[in-house]
């Protein structure tokens, strides 16, 4: 398979090229803001540039972990959610399709309003802020490509990284520095190892699937007992955690609080997203071991 990663200078994107790379696949990546070796400059923004690098990569597959990724920012402004998540993403799709290419997106939790999950695949969406609505939008327009287009939705992706920005780095570095976190309460989610998120992407991809997949970790797991859960594996002092209930948070976005996803489709393939004492284990013997972010 010919590839190419739009935003392989991300933490899914990182872990995609990699494991293509593994899979014997010529992949190329690109970067916006942050270049790495090996990786072409490309912004979503420029038309031209987008033109030209499926010309010179001439991928059988697009892979567009690239997005904003900022959920507060994204509430600030909506149009730029829509643009950068939805408008943009979908010109380079019709672009890829138009080549003969497939194209695969990634989506969020955040299409939910988080009043009854774990949801399923045919679960109906109802975003509660911006991000989640330019996703939705972004789902629907890849939907329609048929069989060209697939998307995973996935949430609280986290594990090593090339910029060390997920979650987990950001508690760790704070709880090490002896700082009180606040960590919400009530926001459950499907905290997901971005390396598994890759491989089950590629599984999927291999076996010619399309249309919506749920790609999540097995546990629905509220923030404040994943929090517990980095402390434990990072040996952090969770006397520092401050659980506060998303009402006193003061988040710029509404969040969905049951939000979790169901991947019970995913797994029935044999494509295995591991729980999250694993997944925390793995990533703190793969930040000793490889050449991501360090805390
Ligand atoms: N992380 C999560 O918990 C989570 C949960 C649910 C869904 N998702 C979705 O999963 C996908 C991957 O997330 P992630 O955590 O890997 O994101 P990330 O680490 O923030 O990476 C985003 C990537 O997008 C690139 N990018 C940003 N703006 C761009 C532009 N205008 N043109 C080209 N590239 C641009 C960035 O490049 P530079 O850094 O070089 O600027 C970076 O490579 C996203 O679609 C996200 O919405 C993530």
């Amino acid at each position: 398979m010919r590839a190419l990663v739009v935003g392989a200078s991300g933490q899914l994107g990182g872990h995609l090229l990699a494991e293509l790379r593994r899979a014997g696949h010529l992949a190329v990546g690109t970067f916006q803001r942050h270049p790495r070796p090996g990786l072409c400059a490309l912004d979503l923004e420029e038309e031209e540039a987008l033109a030209a690098a499926l010309r010179d990569v001439e991928p059988d597959v697009v892979f567009l972990p690239a997005g904003w990724t900022w959920v507060d920012g994204n509430e600030t402004d909506p149009e730029r959610a829509d643009r950068l998540n939805a408008a943009l993403p979908l010109r380079l799709a019709a672009r890829a399709v138009a080549r003969g290419a497939r194209f695969v997106a990634f989506s969020s939790d955040y299409v939910f309003d988080g009043a009854a999950g774990p949801y399923r695949e045919d679960d109906p969406p109802g975003p509660l802020n911006a991000y989640g609505r330019a996703k939705r939008r972004l789902e629907e327009g890849v939907l329609a490509l048929g069989e060209a287009g697939l998307v995973l939705r996935t949430s609280t992706v986290y594990g090593p990284e090339l910029q060390g920005k997920n979650f987990v780095y950001q508690l760790v570095r704070r709880l090490r520095a002896g700082e009180a976190v606040q960590v919400p309460s009530d926001q459950v989610a499907s905290p997901t190892y971005g390396p598994d998120l890759a491989v089950a992407t590629l599984g999927l991809v291999e076996r010619g699937a399309s249309g919506l997949w749920h790609a999540a970790g097995p546990e629905a797991m509220d923030r404040a007992s994943f929090a517990r859960a980095v402390c434990a594996e990072f040996e952090l002092d969770a006397g520092l955690l401050r659980p506060l209930p998303t009402a006193a948070l003061g988040q710029k976005a509404r969040r969905p609080l049951s939000a979790a996803l169901d991947s019970s489709r995913l797994r029935a393939l044999g494509l295995r997203i591991r729980g999250v004492r694993e997944g925390l284990s793995a990533m703190r013997r793969a930040l000793v071991e490889g050449s991501w972010a360090c805390p």
